[in-house]
């Protein structure tokens, strides 16, 4: 699909449908949406009138035109309160509205941009929110691995941006620009979590990971199981010891410094499949562990989109991936472990390994000497029950001011996150009588923080935990988001790299 800016008056451009904003209440239709109610004979004021508009965020009414318009149909998108739109409602209503042509069959869509002044987004805003939406909100699922790199069909071939012809074109043009490489990025993570766990395999992820270092001209490191045991990462290596596909441990350097800035690195969890290992997991939902590398794909999106907008920010990603599985050679409850920086971990449940291959990524992490390091990580069930399904994610930090960056970047991209504690009394229940810590305390409370905790072990920097267990999958479309895979973190981390 190609995005095009163009300035014309919108009740002229020929499309296969076009697409006007209305807001709630007594509202006059102004803008692009006058132009094409004027155009109309006042059809929208009328319907608008009468109550008959749906003006709620996302809300779509179709018209079908006689005369007036160029386009066949028109479809006026609401966008709520006027006193309260801003960047999400835009995001929600383009990508509600979109789809809705694209179910009537259009090919070639228009869409009014929005003018200066809404919601207080400039032009720029406006319409990066615009593409993201309508990109993102039509996404579809790209079933060959071939495909999930390139520019696949999504039902429309066009999308026209049509300006306000007293705006300026470069603003417009520089949001779609933002708006593309972030929902390319957003795409790729959807892709590599929707793919088949038979197919994500971590050396599938660690060949994305090269063809975006061929493509942004990234540094990337592949290591395999004799790498990690060079690096002595025993905690990683315990975990993919029992699986069939061999493991990878990727780093990805965007460095337009020079290794002169201290980098800014994302670590993202790379479990390819959670069986839950010798500790199995239940039969019932088990497919839904295809999405336990959903951290991962968050970060090699993230990275992907950077790239694309050549961020002048060092940044380095890191992915540790392996499946959690079981064969003769996995290992146990009781083994002892030996993590890269030394400490050993008293495994209690085979299916408390995301913690594990982190503790490996994090103290690797230190080494790069990192301004702040944030990992986003399917890591516990208990998270979705604290926080919910598809509502926020568990927010651990142990630096204020890092945190409030994090956090301004997910009220920015509308990925939320929720504060959760990280205190040392958490440990108590990781006390071990032969190591200097269990992975997993074996009761079923606190379960998100008394991991965090354990992570903490780790860590010797600025640093924000992002428990991502409730937020990789969704059951339905709406807005902009699709059934399957989220794609969470890739807008939120890209927020975060570009206004750090
Ligand atoms: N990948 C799971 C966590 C998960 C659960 C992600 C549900 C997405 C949805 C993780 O590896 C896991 O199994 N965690 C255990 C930890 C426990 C054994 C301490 C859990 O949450 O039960
Ligand atoms: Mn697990
Ligand atoms: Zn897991």
């Amino acid at each position: 699909m190609q995005t095009t800016v163009v300035q014309q008056p919108i009740a002229r451009v020929e499309a296969d449908a076009l697409i006007v904003h209305h807001f709630s209440g007594a509202h006059r239709a102004g803008g692009a949406t006058g132009d094409v109610d004027r155009a109309l004979g006042g059809l929208i004021t009328e319907l608008a009138e009468r109550g008959d508009l749906a003006t709620d965020v996302g809300g779509v009414t179709p018209l079908f035109t006689r005369a007036g318009v160029a386009a066949p149909r028109v479809l006026v998108v609401g966008l709520g309160d006027p006193q309260r739109v801003d960047a999400e409602a835009v995001r929600r209503a383009s990508g509600e509205a979109v789809r809705k042509a694209r179910d009537l069959g259009a090919r070639r869509v228009a869409i009014g941009a929005l003018g200066s002044g809404i919601g207080g987004l400039t032009p720029s805003e406006a319409a990066r929110a615009t593409v993201e939406g309508a990109r993102l909100g039509l996404y579809r699922y790209r079933a060959t691995p071939a495909e999930a790199l390139g520019d696949g069909d999504r039902g429309i071939d066009e999308l026209l941006l049509v300006a306000p012809e007293n705006d300026r074109v470069e603003a417009v043009g520089d949001g779609v620009r933002w708006g593309e490489a972030t929902a390319d990025g957003v795409e790729l993570a959807r892709d590599l979590v929707n793919l088949p766990p038979n197919v994500a395999t971590p050396t599938h992820l660690a060949e994305v990971a090269e063809q975006l270092a061929r493509d942004h001209g990234f540094a990337v490191t592949i290591g395999d199981r004799a790498w990690a045991e060079a690096r002595g990462m025993g905690a990683f290596l315990a975990v993919a010891q029992g699986a069939g596909h061999e493991p990878r441990f990727i780093v990805l350097e965007h460095d337009p410094s020079r290794g002169k800035e201290a980098p800014l690195v994302l670590v993202g969890k790379g479990v390819t499949f959670d069986s839950g290992g010798v500790s199995i997991k239940g039969r019932a939902g088990m497919e839904a562990m295809k999405s336990d590398m959903a951290g991962g794909a968050a970060v090699l999106g993230a990275m992907r989109t950077l790239g694309r907008l050549r961020s002048p920010r060092r940044v380095i990603a890191l992915v540790p991936a392996t499946e959690n599985m079981l064969d003769a050679h996995a290992y146990r409850p009781a083994d002892v472990l030996t993590a890269s920086n030394g400490l050993t971990i008293e495994v209690i449940s085979t299916d408390a390994e995301g913690r594990l291959l982190l503790a490996d990524a994090l103290a690797y992490a230190q080494q790069l000497k990192p301004k702040a390091v944030v990992d986003l990580a399917t890591l516990t069930g208990a998270c979705v029950v604290a926080l919910g399904r598809g509502t926020a994610a568990g927010r651990f930090a142990n630096d204020d001011a890092l945190a409030a960056r994090v956090d301004a970047a997910a009220a920015a991209t509308h990925e939320r996150v929720w504060p959760l504690p990280l205190w040392p009394e958490y440990l108590d229940d990781l006390e071990s009588d032969v190591a200097d810590m269990k992975n997993s305390s074996g009761k079923p409370h606190g379960g998100a923080p008394v991991a965090a905790a354990f992570l903490q072990r780790f860590v010797d920097y600025p640093w924000v935990h992002l428990d991502i267990a409730g937020m990789a999958m969704r059951d339905d479309a709406r807005g902009y988001h699709t059934k399957g895979a989220t794609g969470f973190g890739v807008r939120l981390l890209v927020h975060w790299v570009t206004h750090a």
